[in-house]
């Protein structure tokens, strides 16, 4: 199994990595030949009934949701979803029992000496559709801080998003690569001198850019305070310099017109209805001229080839703990970041083919970037040079 590269997450004994790899194999043996299993029960049973029922073909993935409901195999896998998912947490969770002080004291280590820093602020408000949910049944989620050296959240993050989804690479930063991929295609002449991360995590994706854009100043922001000194914990070990803060990205303390690019990757899913306007519009306020701001999250369901395809992916929020997984593709994102004050004519939404992680082998022992099958919606503004 590929490990987590970075140096920072601590190595799992020989019985903590087989039960890690057994959590990742559950997953892999669940989406792959039992998902196969369903969908040819779905086929053959779920879709001809209705069809012959309603005098239509089941094309709707919410009705699709409620006609496989009643498929016995559907409901063994979804419960096995959330089952594989408490899995993966459990398993990472026992390496951390075990070394968590010294994860504590790696952090108080680092002192003030930086390339980068790290600015917490204890009294942040954290967002009800953070604080209500585990979000993807992560224990404690992301707020989970007791300590002013606490780093579980972003380490159990790290480990448990790579057993999640091996192709993100073993440095959480292949929603980096796809993002970058989306950019350099549509603004190839970008140079931006300072760069903000939003809702960056552990970081995974903000090094990406931190490499590509190396005189550039970058800032990465997240509501998580153990998220954001697990990230500085883990650039500061990389060698690469991040500004990370604790900030909401509704409403945050940089300047009117402070950032040359704006990013965020898969963060608006796990927001809610009612912040994602006050987001667009906190991030037109940040933008300097010619600026470019791009959002990358989960594929449109007219991304995904069919109905059964769209029901598996739908799973998420209903035995995921994702709220605002499915709602999100119904709010009107061009008009949205039209009312936050973008032109038209200058918004971008499109699709970024995944850059996809291709597991170490022995004739290719480090591993491999390729194109993924799969595809992220993509949003992006620029503005007018002043
Ligand atoms: C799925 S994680 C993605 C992390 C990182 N961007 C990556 O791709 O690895 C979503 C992150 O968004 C953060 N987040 C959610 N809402 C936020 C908000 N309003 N302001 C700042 N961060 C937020 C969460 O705390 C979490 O770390």
């Amino acid at each position: 199994m590929a490990e987590n590269s970075s140096g920072v997450f601590p190595r799992p004994t020989h019985d903590e990595a087989a039960r890690q790899r057994y959590a990742m194999g559950l997953r892999a043996y669940l989406f792959g030949p039992l998902r196969e299993a369903v969908g040819r029960a779905f086929y053959a049973k779920v879709a001809p009934e209705y069809e012959a029922r309603e005098g239509r073909p089941l094309e709707d993935r919410r009705e699709a949701r409620r006609e496989i409901l009643k498929l016995p195999s559907y409901q063994y896998f979804s419960d096995l979803h959330r089952v594989s998912q408490d899995m993966i947490w459990n398993s990472v969770i026992d390496t951390l029992d075990r070394t968590e002080q010294s994860l504590r004291d790696a952090y108080r280590e680092l002192g003030d000496d930086c390339d980068g820093s790290i600015e917490l602020n204890p009294d942040l408000e954290i967002p009800n559709y953070i604080s209500a949910i585990d979000i993807h049944c992560m224990p404690g989620n992301y707020q989970a801080s007791s300590g002013d050296d606490d780093v579980v959240a972003g380490a159990l993050y790290d480990r448990g998003g790579f057993l999640y989804s091996p192709g993100g690479g073993p440095q959480c930063d292949g929603m980096g690569r796809t993002s970058l991929g989306f950019l350099k295609k549509h603004y190839p002449d970008i140079a931006p001198r300072r760069i903000l991360d939003m809702g960056c995590g552990i970081g995974g994706p903000t090094l990406v850019y931190v490499d590509e854009f190396p005189d550039a100043e970058v800032h990465a922001i997240d509501i998580g305070a153990a998220m954001l000194r697990y990230g500085h914990l883990r650039a500061e070990a990389m060698g690469r310099r991040v500004h990370f803060s604790q900030q909401r990205a509704e409403n945050t303390n940089f300047d009117d017109g402070s950032f040359d690019l704006i990013l965020s990757h898969i963060m608006f899913h796990e927001t809610s209805a009612k912040a994602v306007q006050p987001i667009l519009t906190e991030c037109r306020r940040l933008l300097a001229p010619g600026g470019v701001m791009l959002h990358l999250d989960l594929p449109k369901p007219d991304l995904l080839p069919d109905v059964y395809t769209k029901i598996i992916f739908d799973g998420d929020a209903f035995y995921n703990n994702e709220p605002f997984w499915m709602r999100m593709h119904d709010l009107d994102w061009p008009g949205m970041l039209e009312q936050a004050g973008f032109a038209a004519d200058r918004i971008v939404a499109g699709i970024a083919p995944v850059s996809m992680f291709i597991p170490p082998t022995r004739d290719n022992p480090s591993g491999d970037w390729r194109p993924g099958r799969m595809a992220l919606s993509a949003i992006a503004a620029s503005l007018e040079e002043s």
